[in-house]
């Protein structure tokens, strides 16, 4: 089957910024394609490349069979973009929005308004339809944004870090009208900072750092080399902590990352590592201030691949399963 996007060895370079560094990729057709990377790893480029915005300096990609740079008309037509920073207007209602999109993409007009109502519907704006989008929370210009990047049905949809900086059910709520818009059949690629909406979200994944992928699989399998059980252990001072470092390798068997006073465990083997870490500081007297439980996060990801933590704003999403505090 051909693929539903095709990146071959793509670069674009500002000044010494090497943004993109020579990145390939395959997108099946109605899958979800994630690209994962911190902050300045070069996903905001790849899709304005893909969106036709950006000129790439070399390398080649294809959206459904044609060219970015020389079908980029073509290509205009098949996409629909929800780009990093909204593109609403705030004064206009969240109905005029949408209106406009769809007539901007020459729809006729009574198309245009039943899609638009369709899409409000869909996203759970319809009682704010009349309304200023500047009066919506971000969770909802969010929704906003991405219903836009909707009214002309396209095959293709980039989202570039749909849900960052929205509360839980808001990002929850966005999940589920992606998959909703894969089950239809459209092809989705998103760039995200959070391994867990990778994990929810996308068939596979790409890491990207510094322009580069670093890792490209599925989430599980990215997962899984890493140990399904981030442990995190917090002690009273930094000696405690190294203290407590070298005993939980002896005991468990699992390197240890130090971080001040924090002290790391990764581990396929999470209940095993978890009962002999908690034994083996209770043997030695040492009392935890807090213990965390939870699934790896894009930053072990990075520790894991790179040996340095990722650059991001964001704090994770990745919850942790259980936080205890003394
Ligand atoms: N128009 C531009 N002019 C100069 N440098 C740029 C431009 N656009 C991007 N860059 C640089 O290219 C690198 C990659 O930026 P990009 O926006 O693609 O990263 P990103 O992965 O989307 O980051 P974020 O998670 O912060 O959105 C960064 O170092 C950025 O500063
Ligand atoms: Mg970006």
């Amino acid at each position: 089957m051909e693929s539903a996007i095709q990146v071959e060895e793509l670069v674009k370079h500002f000044g010494h910024v090497h943004a993109v560094d020579g990145v390939s990729f395959d997108v099946t057709p109605g899958t979800v394609f994630g690209l994962l990377g911190p902050n300045g790893s070069g996903k905001t480029t790849i899709v304005r490349i893909l969106s036709t915005i950006l000129h790439p300096d070399a390398g080649r990609a294809r959206v459904l069979g044609r060219d970015v740079v020389h079908q980029a008309d073509e290509v205009r037509y098949l996409i629909g973009l929800a780009g990093q920073f909204a593109a609403i207007d705030p004064n206009l209602t969240g109905a005029e929005n949408l209106r406009l999109t769809g007539r901007l993409a020459q729809l006729p007009g009574r198309l245009a308004r039943t899609r638009a109502y369709d899409l409000l519907d869909r996203f759970q704006l319809r009682d704010a339809a009349d309304r200023p989008a500047r009066t919506y929370s971000g969770g909802m210009r969010r929704r906003l944004d991405v219903a836009a990047a909707l009214v002309q049905r396209p095959p293709i949809v980039f989202l570039d870090e749909p849900t960052t900086g929205l509360d839980l059910q808001s990002r929850n709520e966005l999940w589920d009208m992606i998959r909703e818009l894969v089950a239809e059949g459209a092809t989705v690629l998103l760039t995200t900072q959070y391994l867990e909406e990778a994990d929810r979200l996308a068939d596979r994944v790409a890491v990207m750092s510094e322009g580069r992928v670093i890792a490209s699989d599925t989430p599980a399998a990215l997962k899984s080399q890493l140990g399904n059980t981030v442990l995190e252990i917090g002690l009273k001072n930094e000696a405690e902590a190294i203290r407590a470092a070298d005993l939980l390798t002896r005991a468990t068997g699992v390197k240890t990352d130090r971080e001040g006073t924090l002290v790391h465990l990764s581990s396929a083997d999470g209940t095993r590592v978890l009962l002999e870490s908690v034994q083996s500081l209770n043997e030695n007297d040492l009392v935890p201030t807090t213990l965390t439980v939870r699934e790896p996060s894009l930053d072990d990801v990075f520790l894991s691949l790179t040996g340095q933590r990722a650059r991001t704003d964001e704090t994770d999403t990745a919850e942790p399963v259980a936080r205890i505090r003394r």
